[in-house]
This record gives C-alpha cells, sequence and structure tokens, in this order.
C-alpha cells in the first residue's frame, strides 16, 4: 500500500482495519453534513496556531487556502468521501496533505478529534438551534392569522373529551401558540451551553502549547471557552438538551395532530382539511384520510426514542470520551430533520384547515356546557355559596336531560321550579355569547381578552 493510502496512525499497525470493521466504525456517511463547521474550525484553528506563533504564518496560510480549497470542492460534489478515513475530520486532514504536501501535518497540532467534533457539532447545533426556532416562529404566526379569522368561532371545550364550557376557536388555537412559544424558549435556553467553546482542550487534558481559547472562541461565534478539558470531551449535555426539546416540541404537534383528528372525524366533524393534505383509499372510494396528521403523530414517537437512544448510549459511560458517543450525531440529525419536517407539515395543515362553524356552534350548545355560568349567575345575583349554587344548576340540568331539552331552551317557569324566583334576566346565561364574554379574567376566552392577547403576540414576534 503506498504512503498516500495510510490512515494517520497506520505507522503503529501491522494490519490495516478490516473491511467489516471499517463499515462499522466509519461515520462519514453521517458526519458529512458537518463539513463546512469543520472547516471554519479548522481554519479558525490555524490561524490561532500561526498567531501565537505555534507554527509559522506561512505555513498557517498554505492550510487555510487548502481548506478554502477542500470546501469548494465539496460543494461542488468534486470531494471523495472515503470511509477507509473514518469521518469528516480525517476525511479532510488526508484531502489537506493531498493538496499541500505535508505541511497539512501542522494542522492537528494543540487538537484532538476529540474536542473537533464537538466544536463542528455545536456549531451545526447552534445553526439548528436557530433554525428550529425561525420555524416555530412562522408557525406561531399561522396560527395567528387563522385565530384572527375565529375569534367569533363558538365551539365547545373540552375537558375529557366532553362538552365542557364554550369556548372560542381562536381562544383554543391560542394555546396552541403558548405551547409553540414555550418550544422557542426551551430552544432558546440550550443556547447558554452551546455557546461554550470546546476547541483547544484536545484529547482530554488541556495542552503544552500556547494557545488562545478566547480567539478562537470569538471567530467561531461561541461566547466563551469550556472550564474542564475532561468533562469538555465527554459532555453530550447539549445534544440530550436538544433532544429533549425536540421530543417536548414533537410532543406538543402529536397533541395537535391528535386533536384534529379527532375534530376531523365523521362522529365529530368540527373542521375540514382541504384535499392538499389529505389522502384517499385504495379500496374505499368514499375516503378522505388525514394522513399528514397522522405522520406527525407517529413521527413523535421516533423523535421520543431519540432522546431515549441518547440517554441510553450516555447512561453508562464513564469519562472521558468514548467512541460510544460517535452516534450522537446521527441521532440529533434525524431527530433535528424530523422535527424540521413536522412543523413544515404542520403549517400546511393550518393553512389549509377550515372551522365547521355551523357544527361547532351546535355543539356549543350541546351537553349543558353553561350549566357552570348558571352557577356562577345564582352566587353573583343570589349571594349564595358556590357549593349550593353547584347544586341547584345539577338540578337544573337533571330536569332538563330529563325533558330532553338544551338549557336554553327552558322557560322562566321551568327555571323557578328550582323555587329560587328568579328574574327573566337569569335566562341570558344560558346564551353561549354570553357565557363566553363573561370570561374576562385574565387569559379567560372573553372576545376582549382574545383580541388583546393576538395584539400582544404579534407585537412580541415582530
Ligand atoms: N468521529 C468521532 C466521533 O464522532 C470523532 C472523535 C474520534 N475520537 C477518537 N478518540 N477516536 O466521535
Amino acid at each position: 500500500m503506498n504512503k498516500k493510502n495510510k490512515t494517520v496512525w497506520q505507522t503503529r499497525f501491522n494490519n490495516e482495519t478490516s473491511l467489516i470493521f471499517q463499515n462499522l466504525g466509519s461515520s462519514i456517511d453521517v458526519d458529512k453534513r458537518l463539513y463546512k463547521q469543520d472547516i471554519e474550525s479548522s481554519i479558525v484553528h490555524t490561524s490561532m496556531l500561526g498567531k501565537q506563533k505555534i507554527i509559522d504564518k506561512k505555513k498557517a496560510n498554505k492550510i487555510i487556502k487548502g481548506l478554502k480549497k477542500i470546501k469548494n470542492e465539496i460543494k461542488n460534489n468534486k470531494f471523495v468521501f472515503q470511509k477507509k478515513y473514518e469521518d469528516i475530520h480525517l476525511n479532510i486532514e488526508k484531502r489537506l496533505f493531498g493538496i499541500i504536501g505535508d505541511d497539512a501535518g501542522y494542522m492537528h497540532i494543540a487538537r484532538s478529534r476529540n474536542d473537533q467534533v464537538i466544536t463542528d457539532f455545536k456549531m451545526w447545533l447552534l445553526d439548528a438551534t436557530k433554525e428550529i426556532i425561525n420555524d416555530l416562529n412562522i408557525l406561531i404566526k399561522i396560527i395567528i392569522k387563522k385565530s384572527e379569522k375565529n375569534v367569533k368561532t363558538l365551539m365547545p371545550g373540552f375537558t375529557h373529551l366532553k362538552n365542557a364550557q364554550p369556548i372560542s376557536f381562536a381562544h383554543y388555537l391560542l394555546a396552541y401558540v403558548e405551547m409553540f412559544k414555550r418550544d422557542k424558549k426551551r430552544f432558546l435556553n440550550n443556547m447558554e451551553n452551546l455557546l461554550e467553546n470546546p476547541l483547544g482542550v484536545a484529547a482530554l487534558a488541556g495542552t503544552s502549547y500556547k494557545i488562545n481559547r478566547s480567539y478562537t472562541s470569538k471567530k467561531l461565534g461561541f461566547k466563551k471557552p469550556t472550564n474542564n478539558s475532561i468533562d469538555t470531551v465527554s459532555d453530550r449535555d447539549f445534544a440530550l438538551d436538544f433532544l429533549s426539546s425536540t421530543a417536548i416540541c414533537s410532543l406538543h404537534i402529536s397533541r395537535v395532530a391528535e386533536e384534529l383528528i379527532i375534530w376531523i372525524s365523521d362522529a365529530f366533524n368540527l373542521i375540514k382539511l382541504s384535499d392538499k393534505v389529505l389522502t384517499g383509499s385504495s379500496i374505499m372510494p368514499q375516503k378522505k384520510n388525514p394522513d399528514p396528521l397522522e405522520l406527525l403523530r407517529g413521527k413523535t414517537g421516533i423523535s421520543f426514542g431519540s432522546l431515549n437512544s441518547m440517554l441510553t448510549v450516555l447512561k453508562g459511560l464513564p469519562l472521558s470520551y468514548f467512541k460510544d458517543l460517535q452516534d450522537d450525531k446521527e441521532i440529533v440529525f434525524n431527530s433535528f430533520d424530523n422535527l424540521k419536517k413536522s412543523i413544515v407539515i404542520l403549517i400546511e395543515v393550518i393553512n389549509n384547515l377550515q372551522p365547521n362553524k355551523k357544527r361547532m356552534l351546535e355543539l356549543a350548545n350541546e351537553g349543558f356546557t353553561t350549566a357552570t355560568d348558571f352557577a356562577d349567575y345564582l352566587v353573583q345575583n343570589k349571594k349564595m355559596s358556590f357549593r349550593n349554587a353547584y347544586k341547584a344548576s345539577a338540578k337544573l340540568v337533571n330536569y332538563a336531560e330529563k325533558k330532553n331539552k338544551k338549557l336554553n331552551k327552558l322557560s322562566l317557569n321551568e327555571v323557578n321550579n328550582l323555587k329560587l324566583n328568579l328574574s327573566k334576566d337569569v335566562l341570558k346565561v344560558f346564551d353561549i355569547y354570553n357565557s363566553i364574554n363573561l370570561k374576562s379574567s385574565y387569559g379567560g376566552t372573553s372576545f376582549k381578552n382574545i383580541k388583546k392577547m393576538i395584539k400582544k403576540y404579534k407585537k412580541e414576534i415582530k
């Protein structure tokens, strides 16, 4: 075998790595996705080595020029990735030797792949995190837009999936906004750990060269260098943070998806989706199924699995680096790709969703949804305790149920069977518009509140 094809450790080895092991050990198919970050961090590392006079500037410039050339080669699909060189770091280093010759050997002074890989990975995750936050912003805006059009669309709110109290459809949608806003915050919080620069801790003990970690931090967009070299090469909490935020965000997406699946069912029939986001059946000609929503729900299982995989990979590892850690990237990349796809699909679904206003209104009146309003009326107008008022209202519901009547169809006489001597104005408590408008406590469903909230969200987001 000629020198050109050797791995960096070949001098120490009597045999080449078996092809069978190469297939397992090589991560290049996955981590080539880090090529931009790898080249950027190598450029900054090299320029730091030059600045610190650890290598001479001419060599540094030669290395940097070579690295830029490699970047172009990869961008233009001219680069041949080889499993033999394991990962993106050694593939690039190998190619650098091919381009600039032996001076390439000065690049890896004062670093190890252990710090290199997490530097690249953290840089990638910073971008990925920003991308997800941006996607969530788009999603939130779409939901707000839908809410604006549906402030006066009335529907039943559910607890236990039983009709509970009348609410505005917009208020419901804005609940999703809160969920996705929390997700955004979670991703944002993760950035604090991501912004600590691992580069320069080398294999695990630090280095004897007079490197400048503040310089590389600044140039690579980190806030500061990490504090402990051993922890640095072992730490994958930042990956866990991303995966757990992703899992929780997916969980939210799944809950929304599940809800919409229920609502689009023939039994509920609360919403309609345009054909753009439905699929047909191969046997039943009449069918229009909400497959995209079901896929969103399903993808969430995969997302939970990713978090669990990473936790499991880490749970048995003493300090510091072990090859087990190599699989972190595949797990995170998959999780990112799935979440991104899911957000895009959810945006498409919401854009293609229409409430079935007639059915919503009908259901809002079903199930005695204003029974609590009646109890509240008795507390507020008859000075009753809530418990007594609750009992009176329960009796009225029993009566209405027996008569097969909705509460808003009862006459004053029937209401006064309760012997509470109520005046005619009591009847308006059974009106669902009235019910909604009375829910004016902060965060409640009154139209006025909703309009204020929409304004607040819009201001926040732009
Ligand atoms: N591809 C490796 C990974 O992702 C890079 C670090 C290799 N370090 C080592 N000591 N073998 O984990």
